[in-house]
């Protein structure tokens, strides 16, 4: 975990240019206007993400993260407070079974405390003393879990101690909210960068999203003694938006590697097991009971659905008290390398997340992604194309899956399920990039290159960090970077990709028609307008303050010509506009 405190200003990226973005931020910190400032003050609450995005902040092993914050989630519990309460009276009674390390109050249908224990044995203790409840008319299900209800022994006596308390915000801000905040930006890069700041999980987020695993990983556990639950998705790999799915998966293999390290002598004992004719019948035996467990008696779990016939089976479920919506899968190991994956590209320079979160909320403001399955392109794919884009930079901002693995050691070759998985986890040896290119030019970038990308040909693939032949007709190719002969981006339809496409191509061209000076904190600029849910009409907007048309066409192909010939090796030459993407 981060150190608490670290300051936003020690945090900024790319050190030549880091004075400038920090005078500026200093500007929009200062802007008044209540974004910025709970910007401000969240940012000197809460850590960030683990992803040393800082030169100075030590980078730190995904395992590691995933660990700490394991062990830091089962000494920790979730409490429904009373609206209104003495923080100092609560905590002196929560310390009569040991030291409390930190805690955080939120709103979510009530009031609710996250405590964290020094020791696991605190936890104990307070179950120890803690009762089931009389319901009245109702009957209870006596589950004892880490989930409380807190109640006032004698309220009218304790009414004049108690206040509101600071609560910590787990959703991103409103539209308006945003817009206000981007306006008062002073560039491009610094609205990136504000985007980034206030969508990223916070620190007590992340900890949410721990404990609500470690909870459900304890329902699991009355089934699978030794078993996890386990994190993975946008809630880890650091491209996580609060309000982000929690995707978690049950790991049942790490109890079998456990009893076999244990086995010596001439003996091998096993377990007497039931056989069932695949291993997708055992997923779906285990989700339905582990559902079925979830519904009946996992407290605060509802609208519980078992989703068994998908190609990946799971179940999905809102946790109520978190306010997370949850998809449980089991033995997901390459999803959980394809989020360490993820975690290493956005750790290694600190452009990666912020172009990634501001390409996933373009695409969401236009609808091109969605929460409900479909034909649409998916958070994951949007990261591989940036991903993709930032490897064929001249010179590269990263580097390929492959000179990844050619860096990996012994200890980090990983072979799942016949896939080769290696790569390299220490993050201090890579070399980080010399290319210097500031996030305003990349944005640019991104949608004219994806605007021109010959995709009826070519397939996306990370692991080269070049365009390849399609193997097959989808009409967008983004190779699965551990199993290579699958597409991410299978259920993307024709008519989904033109849209990215055409919005791709009006993009860039309302960031080259832009012109510095007409820049103000009253009317929507750079990616703000971008953020607007129609692209087609911000051009309309866009064209009511400028020359005329002729000329802004003119000028706007002479611009593309020229910047395709300073960047012609950075995409092999394929910047032709293909009309039949
Ligand atoms: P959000 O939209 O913020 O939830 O992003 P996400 O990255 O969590 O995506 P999602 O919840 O859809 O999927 C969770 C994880 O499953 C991803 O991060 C990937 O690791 C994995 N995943 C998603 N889609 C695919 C896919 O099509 N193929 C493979 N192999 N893995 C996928
Ligand atoms: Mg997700």
């Amino acid at each position: 975990m981060a150190a608490r405190g670290v300051g936003l200003l020690t945090r900024l990226p790319l050190g030549a240019q880091r004075n400038k973005v920090q005078r500026s931020l200093l500007r929009l910190l200062s802007c008044p206007g209540t974004v910025a400032a709970d910007l401000r003050r969240e940012e000197q609450f809460s850590g960030s993400a683990e992803t040393g995005s800082e030169d100075r902040t030590p980078k730190k092993r995904f395992s590691e993260v995933q660990e700490e914050r394991r062990e830091q989630a089962q000494r920790t519990v979730l409490i429904h407070c009373p609206n209104k309460i003495s923080e100092k009276r609560f905590l002196q009674y929560l310390s009569q079974h040991g030291p409390v390390n930190s805690h955080f109050f939120y709103e979510s249908f009530g009031l609710y405390a996250v405590v964290e224990f020094c020791q696991k044995e605190s936890v104990a203790s307070l179950q120890s003393v803690t009762r089931m409840p009389g319901l009245g008319s109702e009957a209870a299900v006596p589950f004892r879990s880490r989930y409380f209800n807190l109640k006032l022994r004698n309220p009218l006596n304790q009414a004049a101690e108690q206040s509101s308390v600071h609560c910590s915000h787990q959703s991103s801000p409103s539209s308006k909210k945003l817009f206000e905040l981007l306006c008062c930006a002073e560039s491009v890069d610094d609205q990136l960068t504000a985007l980034l700041k206030t969508f990223q999980l916070t620190e007590e987020n992340t900890r949410l999203r721990y404990l609500t695993c470690s909870l459900i990983e304890d329902i699991a556990a009355a089934y699978f003694p030794g078993c996890a639950v386990r994190p993975f998705g946008s809630s880890v790999n650091s491209f996580g938006k609060l309000g982000c799915d929690l995707d978690m998966f049950l790991a049942l293999d790490e109890i079998g590697n456990f009893s076999a390290q244990k086995t010596s002598g001439n003996f091998l004992m096993e377990f007497q097991v039931k056989n069932v004719p695949s291993e997708r019948i055992v997923t779906q035996k285990i989700l339905s009971v582990i559902g079925e467990c979830l519904d009946h008696f996992g407290p605060g779990c509802v609208g519980v659905q078992k989703i068994l016939n998908a190609r990946c089976p799971l179940v999905r479920f809102s946790h109520q008290a978190s306010g997370f919506q949850c998809d449980l899968t089991t033995n997901n190991r390459i999803a959980l390398k394809s989020s360490e994956l993820l975690y290493l590209y956005g750790a290694l320079d600190s452009r990666v997340r912020a172009l990634v979160f501001s390409i996933r909320c373009w695409a969401r403001a236009h609808s091109l992604t969605s929460s409900i399955p479909g034909a649409w392109i998916t958070n994951f794919s949007l990261t591989m194309m940036v991903i993709f884009f930032l490897q064929r930079r001249s010179p590269p901002i990263l580097p390929t899956l492959d000179s990844l693995k050619s860096l990996a050691d012994a200890e980090d070759k990983c072979i799942i399920e016949g896939h080769n998985c290696t790569f390299v986890h220490d993050l201090n040896r890579i070399k980080p990039s010399e290319n210097t290119e500031s996030l305003e030019l990349l944005l640019k970038e991104f949608f004219e290159y994806f605007g021109n990308f010959a995709f009826n040909k070519n397939s996306i693939n990370i692991r080269q960090g070049r365009e390849q032949n399609k193997p097959e007709s989808s009409p967008l190719h983004i190779q699965n970077p551990f199993e290579t002969s699958l597409n991410i981006s299978k259920n993307v339809s024709q008519s989904q990709l033109q849209k990215f496409v055409e919005l791709a191509r009006e993009s860039a061209w309302i960031l080259h028609q832009e012109d510095k000076e007409c820049r103000s904190s009253n009317q929507p600029w750079g990616l703000a307008t971008l953020l607007l849910p129609s692209v087609t009409n911000n051009i309309s907007f866009v064209k009511k303050r400028k020359k005329p048309a002729s000329e802004r066409i003119k000028n706007l192909l002479e611009s593309i010509k020229s910047s395709s010939t300073e960047n012609s090796t950075d995409t092999n030459g394929k910047r032709a506009i293909n009309t039949q993407a």
